[in-house]
């Protein structure tokens, strides 16, 4: 028989410690694997700014018919305004072009496509660490992926000056996947400095950035987040940028994002974006409404705008404050380690520095669920369950 000769698949890294998470029925178990934000009652909240978007719509919209390949043109300049910001040079000069996309990962996979078709020989560079789906996305795409040095353990930093070193060396027509803020999973960032330095060495080397920019508004806002990206993008003439609504406004399960091309001028720009749309039309023919429209009503509704705002703030301080507590939670317990690096990580993981067999340790007998490499995502810690993670991080240690 076919189906009985195969195999069962391993579980995703991250989504598969969810589905386990759902099934342990320890009382006392703890979230902190996935990615996503969580309230101080381990709800992932719809946005109010949102649900207002939403009434608002079930009110307006008309049709439920299909969106173009690339999906709602107003949606695209919305987003293309926030990503890059409204005095971005190519926002006037048109050599933006861009798409919604089914989620960041969605995103990711049609840039991937898109590389296989365009620059079938070009390596994928990736930071070391980095997502463990970025591997995967342009792995099944058929894109040779290496890895260039990024994460000091002794610092809990960024390597920038091994980093910068290893991006010299990439040929030109390799890709560069860069990581525009809070970098998933270590949350060490590249300072100013550190980014006038890529910056630098991509104009010089050549290579195309291929930004994955997740979560913007969970570092510093907004406006601060995209600095690296918009300080590369200043010497770089083309990038292509993968983004996503699923953390800063909530819409994880909505899937919507977008996939920019930012080429020298907008005959190449409609050109690429012609191919991508060929592209998209093959893998999922059109985008879904919804989401979209959320967000566009979310970003030209002037009051809804500024409720976002105060939301994302308030997710921006609640991952903050959390820092602070795990921070002084594991200290009292703690004396020969130093855990102060977790409040200067950015947006929502911290890399604690756990072995995986404290992971496991802590998954196995504490139902403390985090991702293997010791990623713990901090939005997921509870006033109520903050001194029995400490408890048993500190247990883990001993191991
Ligand atoms: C994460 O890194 O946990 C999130 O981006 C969710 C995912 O799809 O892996």
């Amino acid at each position: 028989m076919f189906f009985s000769g195969i195999e069962q698949a391993p579980a995703d890294p991250i989504l598969g410690l969810t589905e386990a998470f759902r099934k342990d029925p320890r009382p006392n178990k703890v979230n902190l694997g996935v990615g996503v934000f969580m309230d101080d009652k381990g709800t992932t909240p719809a946005l109010e700014c949102v649900k207002r978007a939403e009434r608002l719509l079930w009110e307006a919209e008309k049709t439920k018919g299909y969106l173009p390949i690339s999906g709602s043109a107003e949606y695209g300049e919305a987003v293309a305004e926030l990503v890059f910001g409204a005095d971005f040079h190519g926002l006037a000069s048109n050599g933006v072009a861009i798409a919604q996309a089914p989620g960041g990962t969605g995103a990711l996979r049609i840039g991937a496509e898109f590389l296989k078709h365009f620059r079938r020989d070009a390596t994928v560079w990736m930071p070391a660490p980095t997502w463990d789906n970025h591997k995967g996305v342009f792995g099944a795409a058929g894109c040779p992926v290496k890895e260039y040095p990024y994460y000091d353990p002794s610092t809990r930093g960024v390597d920038i000056g091994a980093m910068c070193a290893a991006l010299e060396k990439i040929p030109a027509g390799d890709v560069v996947l860069l990581h525009v803020c809070c970098h998933n999973p270590t949350g060490a960032d590249p300072d100013a400095a550190g980014w006038a330095r890529v910056a630098d060495v991509a104009a010089r080397a050549g290579w195309l950035p291929f930004f994955d920019f997740a979560y913007q508004g969970f570092g510093d806002g907004l406006e601060a987040d995209r600095a690296g990206l918009l300080a590369v993008l200043h010497k770089a003439p083309e990038a292509i940028v993968a983004t996503s609504f699923s953390k800063n406004m909530g819409l994880y399960g909505e899937r919507v994002g977008s996939l920019a091309l930012v080429a020298e001028n907008g005959k190449s720009a409609g050109a690429a974006m012609s191919q991508v749309k060929r592209i998209i039309r093959t893998l999922y023919s059109n985008p879904p409404r919804h989401g979209a429209a959320l967000v566009r009503t979310v970003l030209e509704d002037a009051d809804l705008r500024e409720r976002w705002l105060q939301e994302l703030d308030a997710m921006r301080a609640r991952i903050a404050g959390n820092r602070q507590k795990l921070v002084s939670g594991l200290a009292r317990r703690i004396e020969d380690l130093d855990f102060s690096f977790i409040v200067r990580q950015k947006g929502m993981f911290s890399f604690s520095g756990l072995a995986d067999a404290q992971v496991d340790f802590l998954r196995e007998q504490k139902a403390i669920y985090m991702v293997k490499g010791g990623r713990i995502n901090v939005a997921g810690l509870m006033a109520e369950s903050l001194d029995y993670v400490c408890d048993s991080i500190a247990e883990s240690l001993k191991i």
